[in-house]
């Protein structure tokens, strides 16, 4: 006993010094919230390359994958909830059924997934289409509930129910789908928390299956959705690295929009949804969210640029629709504009494009917007070369860079 006591001291006295001695260095290294955070008001977008904390700024890509989980790490402690680790076990199988509707035949694929945690169990499955003509492995795109985008013929479609993880009704829908039935209904988890785990759970799966089974070339993955499904479409693809294109539609206010832009957007007359409406509307934050959602987002030390900077350098196409003030247009014109720049800090500005028109319904698919689709799969899915996927347009929207950016743009390559 008085040895382990005399070892815990040891080590004490050991941290405080080396913490002492070279705590600058301590603290900028850390990849995670450092320890008693202060938050302050910040009226602008907070520097993406700045560690939190009193840090140093990044100045290589390997301090850049580190600021880039702190960023994650200080997201789910604010605003998205503890987003668990892989689970203890997984397995997986794929089924077919057939179907007769209207007289026509249909047959359904269900990737089958079963996780064990905890000593907990749940099962939840996601239909698979294959493409219909040439050989497998196939790139895929996996959407929550369906993509309102046209998926190319030669690519999969992978549909996951995803409020069969996460209930997304209204706000009494905390803590309701299977993935509180594994982690418990006070997971901190969000709804869009929960759901980007069951993405990894797929891509596992996928892994898992031999590639003669599965069809599925896992290195080759996007990830959509639209509107509330596009807020999370960006979540999963920000937290899971192995989706290589992520493509947010018509996500808005908690997707693509920037609060701090949403608040000002609103100020300014315009009636868009913010951070204090949409707490209250549904469960796709945390509840600790709600203490900065009440006209105290400058408290945050980040802001949406930099939820979607983590996808950084990876692939994302952000399409966005004017037509509706409620998706604040303006927010995410700026929001991403801010976040383009850590795109520009790795040296790959063409991987990250925008594209906001106008004159279209909520969720159908602007045929002006073919263009940069198609791009974004031939590079980024379908490996074809040569391909040109610099965009970053708007019909009418702007966005004053020296109101909200303070910051200076290192260069990580
Ligand atoms: C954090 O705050 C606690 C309580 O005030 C204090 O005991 C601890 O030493 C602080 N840790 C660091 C690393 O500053
Ligand atoms: C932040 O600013 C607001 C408005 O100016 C003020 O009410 C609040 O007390 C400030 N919060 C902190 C932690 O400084
Ligand atoms: C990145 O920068 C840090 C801090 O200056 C340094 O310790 C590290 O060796 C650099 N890494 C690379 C790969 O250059
Ligand atoms: C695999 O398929 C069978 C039906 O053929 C099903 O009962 C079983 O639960 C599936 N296994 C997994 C891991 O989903
Ligand atoms: C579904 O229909 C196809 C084509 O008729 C057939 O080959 C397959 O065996 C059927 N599968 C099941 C599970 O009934
Ligand atoms: C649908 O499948 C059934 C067998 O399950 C078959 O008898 C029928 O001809 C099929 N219909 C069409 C339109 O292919
Ligand atoms: C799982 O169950 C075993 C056997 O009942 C128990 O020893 C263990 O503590 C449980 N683990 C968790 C994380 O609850
Ligand atoms: C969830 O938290 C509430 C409030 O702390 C508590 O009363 C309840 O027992 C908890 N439920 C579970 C399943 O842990
Ligand atoms: C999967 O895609 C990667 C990246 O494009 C490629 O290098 C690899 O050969 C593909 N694997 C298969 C089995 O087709
Ligand atoms: C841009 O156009 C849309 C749709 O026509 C309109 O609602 C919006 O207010 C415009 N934005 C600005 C900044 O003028
Ligand atoms: C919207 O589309 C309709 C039909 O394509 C067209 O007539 C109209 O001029 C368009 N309006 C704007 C503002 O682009
Ligand atoms: C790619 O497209 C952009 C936007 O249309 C254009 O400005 C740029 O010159 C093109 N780059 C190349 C290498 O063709």
């Amino acid at each position: 006993m008085k040895s382990i006591i005399f070892k815990l001291q040891a080590l004490a006295i050991l941290s405080s010094l080396f913490c002492t001695v070279a705590s600058k260095h301590w603290v900028q290294n850390q990849c995670h919230v450092p320890i008693n955070l202060t938050l302050y008001n910040n009226t602008k977008l907070p520097d993406p390359f700045t560690f939190a904390g009193g840090g140093a700024k990044t100045s290589n890509a390997s301090q850049w994958d580190c600021r880039r989980k702190q960023i994650g790490a200080l997201l789910q402690k604010y605003e998205l909830g503890h987003l668990p680790p892989k689970p203890a076990s997984l397995t997986a199988n794929i089924t077919t059924s057939n179907a007769t509707y209207l007289g026509t035949n249909y047959t359904t694929n269900n990737l089958n997934i079963q996780v064990t945690d905890r000593n907990k169990t749940i099962s939840f499955s996601a239909s698979i289409i294959w493409p219909t003509t040439g050989e497998g492995p196939w790139p895929a795109v996996i959407a929550y509930a369906a993509p309102s985008i046209p998926i190319p013929s030669n690519i999969a479609t992978i549909n996951l129910d995803n409020d069969d993880i996460a209930q997304q009704n209204d706000a009494s829908s905390r803590g309701i789908g299977k993935f509180y039935d594994l982690y418990g209904i006070n997971a901190t988890a969000s709804a869009m928390t929960a759901w980007a785990w069951a993405v990894s759970r797929i891509i596992d799966a996928l892994e898992s299956l031999p590639i003669s089974e599965a069809k599925i070339n896992t290195t080759r993955l996007g990830m959509t959705g639209c509107s509330r499904n596009g807020k999370g479409a960006l979540v999963a693809g920000a937290f899971e690295p192995r989706i290589r294109l992520t493509i947010p539609q018509e996500s808005g206010s908690g997707g693509d929009a920037c609060w701090r832009l949403s608040d000002a957007e609103q100020a300014a007359g315009y009636v868009v949804q913010t951070s204090s409406e949409i707490v209250n509307e549904n469960v796709w934050f945390s509840t600790e969210f709600d203490n900065f959602a009440q006209y105290k987002t400058d408290l945050l030390p980040f802001d949406h640029h930099m939820l979607a900077g983590m996808i950084a350098p990876r692939a994302m196409l952000a399409i966005e629709n004017t037509a509706y003030v409620w998706l604040s247009p303006q927010s995410s014109y700026g929001c991403m504009t801010a976040a383009r720049k850590v795109w520009d800090a790795l040296g790959v500005s063409d991987r990250m494009g925008f594209t906001q028109d106008g004159n279209h319904s909520h969720c159908a698919f602007s045929a002006d917007q073919q263009p940069e689709l198609t791009a974004f799969f031939d590079r980024f899915l379908l490996d074809a070369e040569g391909v040109n996927t610099t965009v970053f347009k708007t019909t009418n929207e702007t966005f004053d860079e020296a109101r909200w950016i303070d910051w200076t743009v290192p260069k990580l390559y």
